[in-house]
């Protein structure tokens, strides 16, 4: 059977086109081609990657930041370095990329999906409490859209219960929560620099920590290919390594765009709170609400709720609508729901197929739209458009509030 493969990256976006500002082509920093031209003169030999390590390590200020190919790379490293076994539960938020889950899943780790808290996309302690058991191992938390969840509680939870707390970062890059980087409020982190992404630099991402083990492990095994050198014999793997080495070119753009990504960041927190402000002003919209711990929105991906049965047509429909009028990109998010959308993961569960046989696995587990009710309810009303950018003015807020209310005037009952 013919299938539409995904696509991603710039290829994900070509057919954006509205009235507003889109992500593509991306504002590149002023020394892309300087940077870019170094590694052509120095014949491969500069220390590009070292450099953007150095710099993000700083900017974010973390002790130590690994490059990788991504944050999908990222994350799985992450998985292989922390000392889990096959079977051990990793609590996941519901919402979010598959990136988030290939290095849990790929480790053959149980991924527990925590219900969102009610309105919003991310979990938080109370709906991670519930899911802890003698098998937890770790809370990997995702911050969905730049909304940061409320970290506190939820590492408090966690130290109650002897648990590691990563992050996933990727779309809250620079955000703030009560004065701290995302990224920074657990072990470790990873994050994206895919060229969609708030920091666009094509592919790439890095995994920051302050834990030097963790940095010394995770490039043994991410980057050495869990090699070690021995006298007289050479490369000894002596654990499954993977090859996620930043490229040079990747690193030269990265660190160009690590140049403008504070000022655009603050930009995009400005544009976003304006932007909610005037979205929540319409009947029968809502849009995503701001924490106050927040004080700096990395917003990646604006997302309303429409309120249910406030409007005469379906939210797929209302979602067409906008991209008609001017919107980039509007459509449903209901794809985000991690345990409705990797089926494979259903199968597995359902087969019990390693390590959803037992042993390892503890218990019975079920992957569906049922999983996490309070998240599959919530996507059902929710609408997204593409990835948000630093180039909307206030002039933009006006007009994308605008077409909204013109989409929901005509849908109104
Ligand atoms: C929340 C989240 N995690 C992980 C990823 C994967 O990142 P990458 O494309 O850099 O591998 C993405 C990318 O869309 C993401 O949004």
């Amino acid at each position: 059977m013919a299938i539409t493969r995904a696509k991603y990256g710039a290829e994900a976006h070509k057919n954006d086109v509205g009235a507003l500002p889109t992500a593509f082509p991306r504002t590149m920093g002023p020394n892309c081609m300087k940077y870019l031209q170094e590694i052509v003169d120095s014949g491969l030999m500069c220390n590009m990657t070292e450099r953007f390590e150095q710099a993000f390590a700083r900017e974010i200020g973390m002790k130590h930041c690994i490059a990788t190919p991504g944050c999908t790379p990222a994350l799985h490293v992450l998985a292989a370095a922390f000392p889990f076994k096959p079977g051990d539960e990793i609590i996941v938020s519901p919402i979010t990329d598959y990136g988030t889950l290939l290095g849990v899943i790929d480790q053959n780790y149980i991924p527990v999906f925590a219900d969102t808290a009610p309105g919003t996309v991310n979990m938080s302690a109370e709906t991670i409490e519930p899911c802890i058991t003698d098998r937890t191992r770790a809370i990997l938390a995702v911050h969905k859209t730049g909304l940061i969840c409320d970290m506190d509680p939820i590492n408090a939870l966690a130290e109650k219960h002897g648990l590691i707390v990563y992050e996933d970062a990727c779309q809250a890059v620079f955000g703030e929560y009560k004065g701290r980087y995302a990224g920074t409020l657990g072990k470790a982190a990873g994050f994206s620099f895919d060229s969609e992404k708030t920091m666009g630099s094509d592919v790439g991402g890095c995994v920051v920590t302050n834990d030097d083990d963790l940095a010394e492990r995770t490039r043994f095994i991410g980057q050495s290919r869990g090699a070690q050198m021995r006298p007289h014999f050479g490369r000894l793997h002596t654990e499954l390594g993977f090859a996620y080495r930043m490229p040079l070119c990747t690193a030269a753009v990265s660190l160009a765009q690590l140049e403008l990504i504070k000022d655009q960041v603050a930009q995009r927190d400005k544009m976003i709170r304006l932007l909610s402000e005037k979205l929540g002003e319409i009947p029968g919209i809502t849009p995503l609400p701001i924490p106050d711990y927040q004080n700096v929105y990395s917003c990646w991906m604006v997302g309303v709720s429409l309120a249910p049965k406030a409007f005469r047509c379906s939210t797929e429909e209302f979602a067409d609508q906008l991209a008609k009028a001017g919107i980039p990109g509007a459509g449903l998010g209901k794809y985000y729901l991690m345990p409705e959308a990797l089926t494979f993961l259903q199968e597995n569960a359902q087969q019990k197929i390693y390590p959803y046989s037992m042993p390892p696995a503890s218990r019975e587990y079920r992957y569906d739209e049922r999983t996490c009710p309070t998240a599959h309810a919530f996507l059902e009303t929710w609408v997204r458009w593409s990835t948000f950018c630093e180039r909307y003015t206030e002039d933009d807020c006006e007009l994308a509030a605008g077409i909204f209310r013109k989409v929901a005037d005509q849908n109104r009952v």
